[in-house]
């Protein structure tokens, strides 16, 4: 198996764990946000913490993935159709870069819980903001196909 191949799979095979942690961070965001006192619970917290590394691990794979490794990309860039073709366009240029601002938030929201035993309205939009822009740039197709 060659590199790309070893890259692609990892980050593959991370991406339904990413899947899995999102889904309980975002449930347990959304109890917490409609509770009664707005205390960030245990469950909140760890989920905000290992969805966050999970990002961390998928930026850290997918950097290289993009840039030394994708036949698609070499070809789109070469091609000068990078930004022209849609499916190039989101698969190489809107799902990092959104994934990017994903793992930034779920960092700032980490790090407000760590100081604080409440949760705040801004906190709230930024979860909503990260798992909105996972799920619009998640290839939903190429892993569950159609
Ligand atoms: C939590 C964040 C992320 C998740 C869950 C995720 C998930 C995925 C999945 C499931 C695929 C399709 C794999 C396949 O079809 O076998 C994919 C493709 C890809 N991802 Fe990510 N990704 C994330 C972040 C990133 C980041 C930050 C980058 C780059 C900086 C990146 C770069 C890529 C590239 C380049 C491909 C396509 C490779 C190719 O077609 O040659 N991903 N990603």
């Amino acid at each position: 198996m060659d590199f790309y191949n070893v890259f692609l799979n990892a980050h593959k095979g991370i991406g339904y764990l990413v899947l899995l942690l999102v889904a309980v961070f975002t449930i347990s965001l959304l109890v917490c946000m409609f509770g009664y006192s707005g205390k960030i619970s245990k469950l909140l917290k760890k989920s905000t913490l290992f969805t966050m590394i999970a990002f961390h691990t998928q930026v850290l794979v997918g950097i290289p993935l993009l840039f030394i490794f994708s036949p698609g990309f070499k070809a789109a860039l070469d091609g000068g159709i990078l930004m022209k073709d849609a499916y190039s366009r989101h698969t190489f240029v809107e799902h990092p870069v959104s994934m990017l601002i994903a793992a930034i938030l779920l960092t700032i929201i980490y790090r407000y819980m760590k100081t604080h035993d409440r949760i705040a309205m801004k906190i709230v939009i930024f979860g909503v903001i990260a798992v909105a822009l996972f799920a619009y740039v998640f290839p939903w197709m190429r892993v569950f196909g159609a």
